[in-house]
């Protein structure tokens, strides 16, 4: 933990938690048992981000093509998000965590849904860190969505095509004030961004992690971190150009 440097912490992390399938099933279990120990992990990674003091933290929960498994497998997961937030409510209260959600919301079941509102009131205007959840996530309907909207607002007159940028698409997408990940993890030993922040991730770091999910720890955190630390980000630039600005 000495080893890393407070003023080069990435701002935003964003992260791919996958393995809790594959921890279970090695072990006998059922995958579901993976995905309850999988919720244990994100409150332990919450805990350790805000600790760290990361101030933003984008955890994909839950993609658009998931909703493509067993019946069995959906079900408990959204039973485990609705006890999720439940139990863990306070702590981001206390914390001064702020919620906010990315995805097509409308899609999960109401008790989810109401529960998620709960929390996001209840934690609106904190700003220690936010911890945004992408739940019915896939980043191309965000960009899709994004672009129903700005069509719409052509059509009423309200924009022109010609100033359409850059700024345009950030600001019609489902977290507009949100900041790009500077760094994103992925656990589980896939190396893919499976439809996640496609937008977002442009210049984002990238970086794997062998663990499963449910083993993933803290000090797997600030491994990603170390690394993310001796990175050079050159946003297309020479590395003596970097050098030569202060
Ligand atoms: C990630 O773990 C959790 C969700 C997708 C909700 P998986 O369920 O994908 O685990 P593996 O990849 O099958 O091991
Ligand atoms: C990505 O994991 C989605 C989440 C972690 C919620 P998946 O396990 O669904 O991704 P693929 O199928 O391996 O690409
Ligand atoms: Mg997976």
């Amino acid at each position: 933990m000495s080893t890393l440097d407070p003023d080069r912490l990435p701002h935003h992390v964003a992260i791919i938690p996958d393995g809790n399938g594959r921890w279970a099933e090695k072990r006998g279990l059922s995958r579901m048992e993976g995905h309850r120990r999988g919720t244990e992990t994100v409150q332990e990674v919450v805990r350790a981000a805000h600790e760290l003091g990361i101030r933003e933290l984008t955890l994909y929960a839950w993609s658009q093509e998931n909703w493509g498994r067993p019946t069995v497998e959906v079900n408990a997961i959204m039973r485990l998000l609705h006890r999720y937030l439940r139990k863990h409510a306070d702590e981001l209260v206390e914390n001064g965590i702020r919620l906010e959600t990315l995805g097509r919301i409308q899609e999960l079941p109401g008790s989810v849904r109401r529960e998620l509102e709960r929390v996001q009131r209840r934690t609106e205007g904190f700003n220690e860190m936010r911890l945004n959840m992408a739940l019915s996530y896939s980043g191309r309907t965000e960009i899709v969505d994004a672009v129903r909207r700005i069509a719409r607002a052509i059509e009423s007159g309200q924009l022109e095509p010609e100033a359409i940028d850059e700024k345009t698409i950030g600001a019609n997408l489902y977290a507009p004030e949100s900041t790009e990940p500077d760094l994103l993890i992925r656990t589980g030993a896939e190396h893919r961004v499976s439809n996640y922040l496609l937008w977002q991730l442009a210049y984002t770091e990238l970086y794997f992690s062998e663990a499963l999910w449910p083993d993933f720890s803290k000090a797997d955190l600030v491994a990603a971190l170390r690394e993310f630390q001796g990175r050079e980000r050159r946003f297309g630039r020479t590395a003596k150009q970097l050098r030569a600005e202060p």
